[in-house]
């Protein structure tokens, strides 16, 4: 009961979204990674993590599909609890997957299900201009949101693949006119894949809220990359700023808390991860 007011004289007080937009405040950057079960969920945590995101990248790197296309509710509700059973101290982020938010109830309804059996504290979906009503319509029921835009994978077929967004001027404006659009609506944090680091860099500072990155260079508010690519276990090739950080630790744990390191200390992402 009320461990909320227990962990206000906790050493490792659980991270909300007030030390989220506090860290964006202080500069101190926001080390975050994904997870999909309960053992890598309690690495994670002690290895320093501050944001822990259940992503519908779970189609590809545990359930082995091309894209995330695959992915559904039950899918994510079953990884989420499995990952918050492990997590003490890191936000919980859990996708919401593909079509499960096409309207504002049945994505009011499928965020209910990821925070009630999934254990999330947040929820992510891939937006842009369209999203901003349904966004809207979360924030308004008090559900903590992640805006993730850019290379928005769940729409890979219509786009026409895994490729960086945002490079022409039209495209760079439009996205930081969506972002901020998103966060008007009640965006709680911002999420951008696979853009040039001059737009991250431009987006972090025109919103408020927090920004995390992947391959959106080294100015957002903190970094996001897949757990298995840090530690070497996806096959094949890897994206631009994907840097292993198994070679040279001893252990998967020493691996993690090195990521968090150069992150914190801005050592990651260096130019050659940067597009
Ligand atoms: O699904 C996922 O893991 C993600 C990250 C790549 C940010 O959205």
């Amino acid at each position: 009961m009320y461990t909320h007011l227990q962990q206000r004289d906790s050493e490792r007080p659980s991270v909300t979204l007030n030390t989220l937009a506090q860290m964006k405040q202080r500069g101190e950057k926001i080390a975050c990674l994904t997870a999909y079960d309960a053992t890598f969920a309690a690495l994670l945590d002690a290895a320093g993590v501050d944001v822990v995101l259940v992503g519908d990248s779970l189609g590809m790197v545990i359930q082995g599909h091309d894209t995330t296309v695959p992915v559904n509710m039950d899918h994510m509700v079953y990884h989420g609890a499995a990952v918050a059973r492990g997590l003490h101290r890191p936000f919980l982020i859990v996708d919401l997957p593909f079509m499960s938010y096409p309207s504002r109830e049945l994505a009011l309804a499928n965020a209910v299900r990821l925070m009630q059996e999934g254990g999330a504290r947040m929820v992510k979906l891939e937006s842009g201009k369209a999203q901003t009503e349904i966004v809207e319509f979360l924030a308004s029921h008090d559900i903590a949101v992640c805006a993730h835009l850019g290379l928005r994978p769940q729409s890979v077929h219509k786009t026409g693949g895994f490729r960086v967004q945002g490079r022409e001027d039209e495209a760079a404006r439009r996205m930081l006119e969506d972002a901020l659009a998103l966060e008007a609506a009640g965006a709680d944090l911002v999420l951008l894949e696979c853009i040039p680091a001059a737009l991250g860099r431009a987006i972090s500072q025109a919103v408020k809220v927090p920004v995390i990155g992947i391959g959106a260079g080294p100015d957002t508010d903190g970094q996001i990359l897949v757990l298995y690519d840090i530690l070497d276990l996806t096959a094949g090739r890897k994206p631009r700023f994907v840097r292993n950080f198994i070679s040279g630790s001893d252990s998967p744990q020493a691996a993690v808390a090195r990521y968090v390191q150069a992150v914190k200390t801005g050592e990651y992402p260096a130019p050659e991860h940067c597009f």
